[in-house]
């Protein structure tokens, strides 16, 4: 039923004792041109499939902006009806303060244990027993994007991971291209150490540091290779003078920097540029390196809010969420795996499918955002983005960063 003749419906029988439609405040961080194709598919599903109305509630600026924001409303006692977080552990406090609704009746009601996948994904909705998220993507730090426009200037062939990517830095800067495409944001150079961690380290030396906090390990010989790369690095993207993630994925695009690592929503922003994937730009998942996904992304949770017309919105739109069409939709153009293993992605680009085949294989790592507290995050943050910033030499970088992990909960 369209809007319209929804309109006319819900006037003509409010007398008669129908549901009335909720309007419901859906908050999120999706501003960029891919994100917001994204986010315009759950909205669309929300508003034509239920008698509710999705009122957006964007919130320009990264998470880091917007999370602060949102988690204050919702402590404040001014809660939006749902709301975009990461899921793992950025949602702890909420939960244990009895702010967010308990999804478990509906999550067992739609066998989302059987949905989901892979199954840490509702894990990372699950605090105590309980399901307080619904998971609707899987985001991957672990990419790196490379210009074909850029490295067709520079006469030389696009790289095939990130050490031949070093190699090929000179003949780029000679053509008057950046290297390395970063925008000037700790969590986007957090994110970036991150992946250079996974890449360089390897998985097991990531997950004694990342998930075992092993300060040794921190201080180890293959983390000495991880901040000595991160310096190496700063260098090429020195002359990245941006702020926003898309920003510098808006560089590879148009060929004035040779590559970004970043997630994959980066996808989205090829797409909206009508760029092909293998065509126009390449996507190297671990760097080339170590072929693995981390399971990050994005989840809705619902603030508690006593009103039993917004409970049932509340519920309508967590259900929408999940489902198969919408799942399709959204993650297509998000640039995002979906949650679910039961639906046709026929229509995945090259990427997307290299994505999936490492989902199948099984090469996934459970994301930072999972493994560390905010607080934790955001110091590691603070770090990066003084060292990536700054002078600061890989072995005091390297030092505090093993300080961090020792002091980690
Ligand atoms: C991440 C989020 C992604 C994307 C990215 C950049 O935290 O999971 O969906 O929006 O931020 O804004």
């Amino acid at each position: 039923m369209n809007r319209l003749a929804k309109m006319l419906a819900g006037t003509f029988l409010a007398g008669a004792g129908t549901a009335h439609a909720a309007d419901l405040e859906v908050t999120h961080w999706w501003t960029s041109g891919g994100e917001a194709a994204a986010v315009s598919e759950f909205a669309k599903a929300f508003n034509e499939n239920t008698d509710h109305n999705w009122i957006d509630g964007a919130i320009a600026g990264s998470g880091g902006t917007a999370r602060p924001i949102i988690i204050s409303r919702i402590i404040g006692g001014d809660p939006m009806g749902a709301t975009q977080l990461n899921h793992g552990r950025q949602a702890e406090e909420l939960i244990e303060a009895g702010l967010l609704t308990d999804l478990t009746e509906l999550a067992e009601q739609q066998g989302w244990k059987d949905i989901v996948n892979p199954p840490s994904l509702l894990e990372a909705c699950t605090f105590e027993g309980r399901i307080y998220c619904v998971p609707v993507n899987i985001h991957s730090w672990q990419w790196m994007w490379l210009s074909h426009g850029a490295y067709d200037a520079a006469g030389i062939p696009v790289p095939s991971d990130w050490n031949a990517f070093i190699e090929s830095a000179p003949k780029l800067q000679e053509a008057g291209i950046v290297p390395l495409a970063i925008g000037q944001q700790s969590w986007q150079q957090r994110g970036a150490f991150d992946v250079l961690s996974v890449a360089i380290a390897g998985v097991d030396a990531w997950r004694k540091v990342v998930v075992n906090r092993d300060v040794g390990a921190a201080m180890g010989p293959e983390y000495q290779n991880v901040f000595a790369a991160i310096e190496t690095a700063r260098q090429l993207a020195a002359d990245s003078n941006v702020q926003d993630w898309n920003q510098a994925t808006n560089m590879v695009i148009t060929g004035k920097a040779g590559a970004q690592i970043m997630g994959d929503w980066a996808q989205g922003e090829f797409q909206i540029a009508e760029q092909v994937a293998g065509e126009d730009y390449t996507c190297l998942p671990g760097l080339g390196m170590n072929e693995v996904l981390d399971t990050g992304g994005d989840a809705f949770y619902f603030p508690v809010i006593d009103d039993p017309e917004v409970q049932k919105a509340q519920l309508e739109l967590a259900s929408t969420l999940i489902s198969p069409d919408v799942q399709v939709a959204f993650n297509l153009k998000k640039g995002s795996l979906p949650v679910r293993g039961d639906i046709d992605l026929s229509a995945a680009n090259d990427c997307m499918q290299k994505g999936l085949d490492i989902l199948k294989a099984g090469g996934i790592l459970p994301s930072g955002d999972m493994n560390l507290t905010p607080d934790t995050q955001t110091q590691i943050e603070d770090l990066m983005a003084e060292f990536w910033s700054t002078d600061m030499s890989a072995a005091d970088a390297q030092a505090h960063y093993a300080d961090l992990i020792r002091a980690a909960e």
